[in-house]
């Protein structure tokens, strides 16, 4: 009986995290760092930090390459280019990226 206390999900390190935000990170980790820093509340190599992204954000710059009206964007470039294929992942990144930012809250 004790062992039915096991962590079933243990396997993928995840520990108690959100799902979602360990799908977000994933995509993350993939696609994201090529201009953005590993810890998403840095500036990165390229792109600045974006921790804490609204879903709005994300879905207007990163599927269509723009930003949601009356946003003032961190850079005036247009250098990352969209990425339509990540549509369904919105929901994954913006869990990712509000949890770094929770994260980031931590001294
Ligand atoms: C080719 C490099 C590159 C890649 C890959 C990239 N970005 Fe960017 N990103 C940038 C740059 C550079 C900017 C600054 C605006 C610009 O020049 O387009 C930016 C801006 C952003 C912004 C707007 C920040 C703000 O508040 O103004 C968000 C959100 C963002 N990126 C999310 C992502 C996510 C999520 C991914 C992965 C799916 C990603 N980016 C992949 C380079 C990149």
């Amino acid at each position: 009986m004790v062992g039915a206390l096991a962590c079933s999900d243990a396997d993928d390190g995840a520990g108690d995290r959100d799902p979602l935000a360990v799908r977000g990170e994933r995509v993350y980790l993939n696609v994201c760092v090529a201009c953005h820093h590993g810890d998403p509340a840095e500036v990165g190599s390229v792109g600045p930090a974006i921790a804490g992204s609204s879903r709005e954000l994300l879905e207007a710059k990163v599927v269509r390459g723009e930003y949601p009206p009356g946003y003032t964007p961190k850079r005036e470039t247009a250098a990352m280019p969209p990425q339509a294929y990540l549509a369904d992942q919105i929901d994954a990144l913006e869990a990712y990226l509000a949890e770094a930012a929770e994260t980031d809250a931590t001294p």
